[in-house]
């Protein structure tokens, strides 16, 4: 095989209580991209269509992604990269992961899989790296394993594939605000009480063990977050109307996705999924700002070659 196009899915990372260690792949957003293999050594990226972001090899996250690879490996020629952006920049649901992982995925399948999907994980960290400041894996493992991941350790770096039940689905509404990664990080504290540990501890194993037994009510009274959302949400115009209307209308949990400015809820069901979505809209209606809304499935295999 000497070239591939593949779909590579937008993310939900933190999930509320997990920063930096819970993440999500989407169903039905998300970007494609083309790869080919050429005789001349590197990286190139040779277009890049939907949002304007760099195309020199080391400033572009597919680009870092893939010299990673490269550096690893004992392939002697390159690859050419096409991308088609669907997922906006700053959106918060994993645009530059998307990039990074598609462009290692793509060239691991085209190298015959010599690589593993948690040597996948650590060449994409590059790329977040480069985006963020900071190679954070909770959005690059769930858009490469599909699913829910966990990462339960960063060095030695320990990704766990978190069961997904099935009839969860995600609404995502994304104002139309640019949040940078690094700048939402820049406003976070470095430390926590015990007393906020220990309610944000509890949460993440009551949201593990609700998605493992498909207990819809446990998932829902563990998607709170009280490190991180308090501060962030203050980027967000709207998000605590979004929030309560959203649960009002029945999200089983509601919260920033990523870092922002997207809010997610998880729903029982997707006409439940669409009702949620028509409560966020509204807000944003009423307030005078534009969006974007997405109602999907949760994407269980990661990404995908396309036809
Ligand atoms: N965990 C990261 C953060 C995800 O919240 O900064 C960024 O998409």
């Amino acid at each position: 095989m000497e070239e591939i196009k593949i779909f590579c899915p937008a993310t939900i990372a933190n999930v509320s209580c997990g920063f930096d260690v819970l993440g999500v792949a989407l169903d039905n957003v998300g970007d494609t991209m083309v790869v080919r293999k050429t005789s001349e050594k590197g990286i190139r990226i040779t277009k890049l269509e939907g949002q304007d972001l760099p195309m020199e090899t080391e400033r572009n996250v597919a680009g870092v992604a893939g010299l990673a690879l490269l550096e690893k490996g004992d392939y002697e020629g390159g690859f050419e990269i096409e991308i088609h952006k669907k997922i906006k920049a700053g959106s918060g649901i994993g645009s530059s992961a998307a990039s990074s992982t598609g462009a290692v995925w793509a060239m691991n399948e085209l190298l015959g899989r010599p690589f593993s999907t948690l040597e996948l994980v650590q060449f994409s960290m590059e790329g977040e790296r480069l985006a963020s400041g900071v190679a954070h894996a909770d959005n690059v493992a769930p858009a490469l394993f599909g699913g829910f991941t966990l990462v339960r350790s960063y060095a030695p770096l320990d990704i766990i594939p978190i069961h997904t039940p099935s009839e969860l689905y995600a609404t995502v509404i994304h104002p139309q605000i640019e949040v940078k990664t690094s700048d939402s990080r820049k406003i976070l504290k470095t430390n926590i009480t015990l007393a906020d540990g220990i309610k944000q501890w509890g949460n993440v194993g009551g949201l593990i063990a609700g998605l493992f037994t498909e207990d819809y009510d446990l998932i829902g009274r563990s998607l709170v977050d009280h490190i991180v959302e308090p501060i962030r949400s203050i980027l967000i115009p709207g998000f605590d109307q979004v929030k309560s209307e959203a649960l009002n209308a029945g999200a089983l949990g509601c919260g920033i996705s990523g870092s922002g400015p997207s809010i997610f809820a998880f729903s029982k069901g997707e006409a439940m999924a669409n009702e949620v979505a028509a409560a966020m809209k509204n807000v944003y209606k009423n307030i005078g700002i534009d969006y974007d809304v997405h109602v999907s499935k949760i994407n269980r295999e990661g990404i995908k070659t396309l036809q």
